[in-house]
């Protein structure tokens, strides 16, 4: 979910709280609500749907009011209605709250409240803490005292945006888990989920920490700190200061410049995100330091979600090759089963563009309480995941809106790669000159990536003529099938259409069985796996449509009948490995982009996804 507060005491601001929240979508956009106040009462509108097609049903911009919060929702507790859409209201009406996060004591506290009188309405975990307020407040505290009573009565994530109506020019908020920043200028104060949201207003901004809470006002704020004992605190004007920081971002950069969508804007923006990753971390001392945490540890584990774990598993099979390191990639959500026999010699290494998602989050939690050291790739500075590790080494992908993630990837892989020639030299089984040689290579990555896109826009219509099955197979082996795991993620997220990856070679244990005549396959044929020639025969043999997709360079000998099987011919690789993924991935982004807009979907916003998902 994403959430947003602006107050301030010049000007309606509905219209700037309606644009942070289409900034914030791509943390979700089951529903949407706003609430301000108005003449000492709290007005508010909300419905399920995403922001255009509420706007559509109830009129949001007719509200009026100089202090607000906003609610972009992906639904945790709850279902998607009307009624479940944010913001919450207590029994008096006089307190409104929007909330990202998860409140787990949800159960005790709504039997607890019920038993008292209070009647919730919603299925949300959101709506009792409203409840909750309101108890403390009628308990004749002040608000701040009310509501770090109220923090203290529950347990999970939360980041709270709250109006009370008898304070009508300021917004009360609260983090613990989910993130929050502070952004203000002399005129304007704001609260959100994340910078986009805030850009048009100010720079300087302020990121809040775990068991911080306060109030924002036209003339200020105020943070308080909630004490491990009880109790809490307020910081110092100096502690504050500390914190404050300005963003660089442009809001321009997080817009869609010319495209259709934000997917296709990002696919594109991948050389450069690629060249601006290699550039920035090629001369920074950090890969080095990472490099000896790396070769100085037992064993390496490495933690993620999504594309992200595609990204890991591109690393894990580079880093066998050049480093001849073997690491254990790990489902992030996988990690609590396997932690208790990490120890404190090994490291963890944890990829998450964003740096928030929740599961990554517990991952290396589990990990830190088992002695191991985290090494953080993100695409954020200072995200959660960045705070809670040892090092970090960031992407520079620039912010990415679309829902599925195309040149956070490659930038990912770019940076990781990069990591494996150091380490590889760092544990010597590669010399200077190989070592400089892969990053020579990697920094003509740019343009062969730009000529991977050309290429696929050419195969485009063919490929789509060719994918008329609602199923298809994605096969690869050793780097080839990172690459068709990734590939089929792209497409199942954006066209609904099921698309399956498996390792070539056990292909034939089981996945065989399903095909049938012109059955589409895509085999991802990288340079380290020849022998796939031969999965591709086995699914010809029996009446698939196999397109093979390689480097142009790279031979393969299809001895048997080749009816049936086409080529998708990309750039050349030299038998390079690490290139192979720049050259091989665009393909299927773009494939499944088009076939997403063929089929009359919007690719940046899929049914039942959130680009960042900071819930468990
Ligand atoms: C969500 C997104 C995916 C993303 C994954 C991990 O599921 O929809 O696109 O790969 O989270 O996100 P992270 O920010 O940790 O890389």
């Amino acid at each position: 979910c994403g959430i947003i507060g602006i107050t301030n005491k010049k000007c309606n601001i509905v219209d700037k709280l309606i644009v942070g929240l289409q900034r914030l979508e791509y943390r979700g956009y089951d529903s949407v609500g706003i609430a301000v106040i108005n003449n000492d009462s709290i007005n508010y509108k909300k419905g399920a749907g995403d922001l255009q097609s509420v706007m559509k049903r109830v009129n949001l911009s007719d509200l009026i009011g100089y202090t607000g919060i906003a609610h972009t929702r992906w639904a945790t507790h709850g279902g998607v209605n009307d009624k479940n859409a944010h913001p919450h209201l207590d029994c008096t009406g006089n307190i409104a709250v929007v909330h990202n996060g998860v409140i787990r004591n949800f159960a005790s506290l709504k039997f607890e409240l019920e038993s008292k009188g209070h009647k919730i309405i919603s299925e949300t975990d959101t709506e009792l803490f409203a409840h909750l307020l309101e108890e403390e407040v009628n308990k004749n505290n002040n608000f701040i005292e009310a509501l770090a009573n109220a923090l203290s009565k529950i347990d999970g994530t939360y980041s709270f945006g709250i109006l009370y109506k008898k304070e009508s020019e300021k917004i009360y908020f609260a983090k613990m888990r989910s993130p929050l920043i502070i952004g203000f200028n002399e005129n304007v104060k704001a609260i959100a989920s994340d910078l986009p949201a805030l850009l048009d207003m100010t720079k300087t901004v302020l990121l809040l920490e775990d068991g911080e809470f306060g109030y924002i006002s036209p003339t200020g704020f105020e943070i308080y700190k909630l004490l491990p004992g009880g109790g809490f605190r307020k910081l110092s004007v100096e502690e504050i200061a500390l914190k404050v920081k300005t963003v660089e971002l442009t809001p321009e950069a997080a817009s869609k410049g010319g495209y259709q969508h934000f997917m296709i804007k990002e696919i594109y923006e991948q050389p450069n995100a690629i060249r601006e990753t290699f550039e920035g971390n090629i001369e920074d001392p950090a890969l080095i330091k990472a490099a000896e945490m790396i070769s100085s540890s037992n064993r390496i584990f490495l933690t993620a979600a999504g594309t992200s774990y595609h990204a890991s598993l591109v690393f894990s099979k580079i880093l066998a090759r050049r480093a001849r390191l073997f690491s254990y990639p790990i489902i992030s959500s996988e990690m609590s089963y396997v932690s208790s026999s990490l120890q404190s010699d090994d490291l963890v290494i944890a990829v998450s563009q964003s740096g928030e998602t929740y599961d990554t989050l517990q991952a290396i939690r589990e990990a830190k309480k088992m002695g191991a050291k985290i090494i953080a790739v993100t695409n954020v500075l200072g995200s959660a995941i960045v705070r809670e590790s040892d090092f970090s080494l960031y992407t520079r992908a620039g912010p990415e809106i679309g829902v599925a993630a195309t040149k956070t990837f490659l930038s990912q892989i770019m940076l990781l790669e990069m990591l494996s020639s150091f380490i590889s030299y760092e544990i010597k089984t590669i010399d200077k000159d190989e070592k400089n040689n892969i990053l020579n290579y990697l920094k003509y990555a740019p343009n062969l990536l730009q000529s991977s896109l050309e290429a696929s826009d050419t195969l485009i219509p063919f490929l789509i003529n060719f994918h008329k099955k609602n199923s298809s197979y994605i096969l690869g082996r050793g780097l080839g099938s990172a690459i068709a795991m990734e590939g089929a993620l792209k497409i199942k997220e954006i066209t609904y259409l099921h698309a399956e990856s498996y390792p070539a070679g056990e292909s034939k244990h089981g996945p065989i069985a399903l095909i049938e005549k012109d059955f589409p396959v895509y085999i991802v044929s990288t340079s380290d796996a020849y022998e796939i020639a031969g999965n591709a025969i086995e699914m010809a043999a029996r009446n698939a449509k196999v397109i093979v997709v390689k480097p142009a360079d790279l031979r393969l000998e299809l001895k048997e009948d080749k009816r049936n099987i086409y080529f998708a011919e990309m750039p050349p690789s030299n038998n390079i490995l690490e290139l192979e993924p720049f050259i091989l991935t665009p393909l299927f982004q773009i494939l499944a982009y088009r076939l997403a807009v063929e089929r009359g979907y919007n690719p940046d916003k899929p049914r039942n996804l959130a680009k960042t998902v900071t819930v468990e």
